[in-house]
């Protein structure tokens, strides 16, 4: 593998190392908002444990409300007053009652606990343009408005910075179940009233929906000033949606498929990127991968509609694969978001009553955290492919960046059987020192769980000196690692 640190040009905004969180099982209630008479210890109703974890995750950025709950979301209901909002039914997610006690004002104070940028997403499938539009002016307005008054009367005298938003979500599906030529036409008449210096971003295509993002390029970019970003969803599953298969009860099979398909990413990113490029050759909108991550079949005994599944070595691998594609992309990938935060999906934390899981994808964004604002180096990686059952995937997924002077590369050896050997030849810069961490485990289904040792996290790996510009790593089987060069 070359790292050509004398080419790094390109920005990997930290947005990519973003976060969902969805009114959706136990992501926001009992997950992120306990409310401020629990006993679980909270600083204004949000989890002490969980918001410690995030500063420490070092978490750049939040989208919420939804997913498909954005598309019934109806934000004046989760404003004033907590006894006096009302209740909704939840229509995706389980039919469980919703009582809005987490909403505008809580969303946007979780943010500022976490440091995180929001990115709020509007209603476009039930509500209307001047529902979406109030919203915005509500939140970031600074003038003299019935709006503005109503956000002063609830407490927040100041606007709220918030750049990033979300115009509906799957309008394809359950945002509405719309034509792209409809949602397109729909976009710019919802963005020309959602005004100011924002960052807009479109309902993209699911997967490989090629002719919706070509119809949207198209519609929306006559009106190039109201669209800053697509977003593009895409999950991995290891068998079939209708049998998604166990988090953790899986064997070699099993992990092949996952990786086979989470490198599937590649491929959609470069597709989507030339239809967009026909559009924006300057590349100037971003591609907003605002929902991705292993989609399993939910823990035996949970409720179906929570969505709630663990987390293995096997989520640390599709992370970082993930994660050094969006990466290599980052002319184009301005931002994603991975589903969800808390006890939803891929979730980097798991909670119960009041004991806190970290799961192995925690700490592969602890681990890649040193990519955020990093100035992305270009890699030239040959290696050898890894084979099971007569298919074959490459043993080794990899980026670089460099920031402060220290070049950072993080690897995935996706074989689970055998250390890779990697010669790295480091052109344009000398180094006199190298450091590692890893991520590993004896399984491959290995976990971390409630009442349990930790067993899936960051260790130290022991690194020799670069010499004469090359250094030698063994990967060992199934890990993910960070090498650091000063
Ligand atoms: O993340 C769970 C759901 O997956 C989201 O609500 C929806 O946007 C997607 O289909």
């Amino acid at each position: 593998m070359t790292v050509h640190t004398d080419l790094a040009k390109t920005k990997i905004n930290k947005e990519i190392y973003g976060h969902f969180a969805e009114h959706l099982g136990h992501c926001i209630y009992g997950g992120i908002y306990v409310g401020e008479d629990s006993q679980i210890p909270n600083v204004k109703g949000f989890r002490e444990d969980v918001v410690g974890a995030l500063l420490d995750m070092k978490i750049p950025l939040l989208r919420w409300p939804g997913g498909c709950f954005a598309d019934t979301y109806h934000w004046k209901d989760g404003i004033g007053p907590r006894q006096q909002r009302p209740s909704m039914v939840n229509i995706h997610w389980g039919g469980v009652t919703e009582d809005n006690s987490f909403g505008t004002h809580e969303f946007l104070d979780f943010c500022k606990l976490i440091k995180a940028e929001p990115y709020i997403n509007l209603n476009v499938g039930s509500g209307t343009v001047q529902e979406a539009s109030e919203w915005v002016e509500y939140v970031t307005s600074k003038n003299i408005s019935p709006m503005t008054d109503l956000r002063k009367k609830n407490g927040q005298e100041e606007p709220w910075n918030v750049k990033f938003w979300g115009i509906g979500n799957e309008n394809w599906g359950c945002g509405g179940n719309m034509t792209p030529e409809y949602y397109a036409d729909l976009y710019n008449r919802f963005a020309s009233y959602c005004g100011g210096n924002l960052y807009r971003i479109a309902g993209g295509p699911n997967v490989d929906d090629y002719n919706w993002m070509d119809v949207l390029m198209k519609k929306t970019t006559r009106h190039r000033h109201l669209v800053q970003g697509v977003s593009l969803h895409s999950y991995t599953f290891t068998t079939s949606w209708e049998d998604k298969g166990s988090a953790t009860d899986f064997d070699e099979s099993g992990w092949f498929a996952d990786l086979k398909n989470t490198l599937k990413m590649e491929t959609l990113i470069q597709e989507h990127s030339k239809i967009m490029d026909k559009y924006d050759p300057e590349k100037k909108i971003g591609l907003i991968v605002d929902e991705w991550g292993n989609w399993f079949n939910v823990e035996p005994g949970t409720n179906p509609g929570f969505l709630y599944q663990q987390n293995t070595l096997r989520d640390a691998l599709v992370a970082g694969i993930n994660l050094n594609l969006f990466n290599n992309h980052a002319d184009r990938v301005a931002m994603a978001n991975i589903a969800q935060a808390v006890n939803v999906l891929q979730s980097v934390i798991l909670t119960k009553e009041d004991e806190m899981v970290l799961t192995p994808t925690y700490y592969v964004f602890k681990m890649y955290s040193v990519h955020q604002d990093a100035t992305l180096i270009p890699t030239d990686l040959k290696c050898e492919n890894y084979e099971f059952n007569g298919k074959s995937i490459p043993a080794v997924n990899a980026s670089a960046s460099t920031k402060d002077g220290v070049v950072s590369v993080t690897f995935c050896n996706l074989n689970p059987n055998k250390k890779e050997s990697i010669d790295l030849t480091l052109a344009g810069q000398e180094f006199k020192s190298a450091s590692g961490q890893i991520i590993t485990s004896k399984n491959m289904n290995d976990c971390n769980d409630f009442g349990k040792d930790e067993i899936v996290k960051i260790n130290s790996f022991e690194v020799k000196k670069p010499k004469n510009g090359k250094l030698s790593i063994d990967l060992p089987a199934k890990s993910v690692v960070l090498i650091q060069l000063k």
